[in-house]
């Protein structure tokens, strides 16, 4: 079967990504002996045995917790690098990163080391190995509006270095609505707009994110089939759903793979693309994803170019450059 050498070997843009997801147990304990800080878990082998996650949050819990060790520019860098490193790996052309300042800044981390730290891995891993990548910076949905206002004011000085906002964490009990007016300043700004919405939430938080927040994607999307008005409206205006298939097993949303709704999305003419989430904490970097995605729902190479074809159009480069590679 050649199909995993295909779809490993296609070239792809990944779009949904947490830059603190891709941080390995291994270089978690690093950094905390690097830093001096303390971890709950007394070695690598505690830690990834505590990744057995029944929900979001239960996943959000250890994810924060495994973001404390980081606290300097070269520790940004180091995190940025490992992650091109892998993506490089796994045939992905372009990327465009998430990182979720308000983590960092909580612990006295200023917002300069988040994005300068991570803005230099993305020059040096275009350098070294021609990725592309752009930075988007993630409000925290359990914390305030004011709280994201303040984040945004602490990131304009570095506006350069990132190419849009979105909303992440816990998303039950946090809808859209609660951001409206700082997501809509940031489109007066010129900023690009995604939000998580509809991983685990209802349809009406993608609704939400569409009318309210003006998101140009919708990072995972996946519950959106349960409204046929609101897959009508997806598919109208070629809004793309990031989907992140391990997490979405791991995190219990469709606990068995072979469950997955990948094929209906695609069928249905979505512009829905797979991406990885949180690599090192769901078994998995972007080319996993593809592989057990198609061996669990026995999807075909038709399925894997659209697929390929979907992440370069759902991505924020500019039109010529989408037009060169489709
Ligand atoms: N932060 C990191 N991964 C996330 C996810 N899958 N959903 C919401 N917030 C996140
Ligand atoms: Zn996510």
């Amino acid at each position: 079967d050649r199909l995993p050498a295909l779809l490993r070997a296609m070239p792809k843009a990944e779009l949904h990504m947490h830059i603190e997801g891709s941080l390995e147990p291994e270089l978690i304990f690093a950094l905390a002996q690097r830093n001096g800080v303390k971890l709950a878990y007394p070695n690598v082998e505690a830690l990834r045995a505590a990744y057995a996650f029944t929900n979001l949050q239960s996943f959000l819990d250890i994810y924060y917790a495994g973001a404390s060790v980081l606290l300097t520019e070269q520790d940004f860098y180091d995190m940025g690098m490992a992650y091109l490193e892998k993506a490089v790996a796994d045939n992905v052309v372009h990327t465009e990163i998430f990182f979720d300042p308000q983590t960092h800044t909580a612990r006295g981390v200023h917002i300069k080391h988040v994005i300068m730290g991570l803005h230099r891995a993305c020059l040096v891993a275009e350098k070294r190995w021609g990725i592309t990548s752009q930075l988007i910076l993630n409000f925290l949905r359990h914390l305030s509006e004011d709280d994201a206002w303040l984040t945004l004011e602490q990131a304009l000085p570095y506006s350069d270095y990132f190419s849009g906002v979105g909303l992440d964490s816990s998303e039950v009990g946090n809808p859209p609505e609660k951001f409206a007016s700082v997501f809509a300043h940031c489109k007066n700004l010129g900023l690009r707009r995604v939000a998580h919405a509809g991983e685990e939430g209802p349809p009406a938080y993608i609704w939400g994110a569409l009318d309210l927040l003006h998101a140009e994607r919708i990072d995972h999307g996946v519950q959106a089939v349960h409204d046929a008005a609101l897959v009508q409206r997806l598919k109208d205006e070629r809004i793309p759903l990031t989907v992140c298939p391990l997490s979405n097993q791991k995190l219990q949303v469709f606990p068995d793979l072979a469950d997955h709704n990948m094929p209906q999305l695609l069928a249905q003419g979505l512009v829905a693309t797979v991406n990885s989430d949180d690599p090192a904490y769901f078994g998995g970097y972007v080319n996993d994803n593809f592989v057990q995605l198609f061996a669990a729902t026995g999807m075909g190479v038709r399925e894997a170019f659209q697929l390929a074809a979907n992440s370069f159009e759902a991505s924020f480069v500019p039109q010529e450059r989408k037009d060169a590679w489709l």
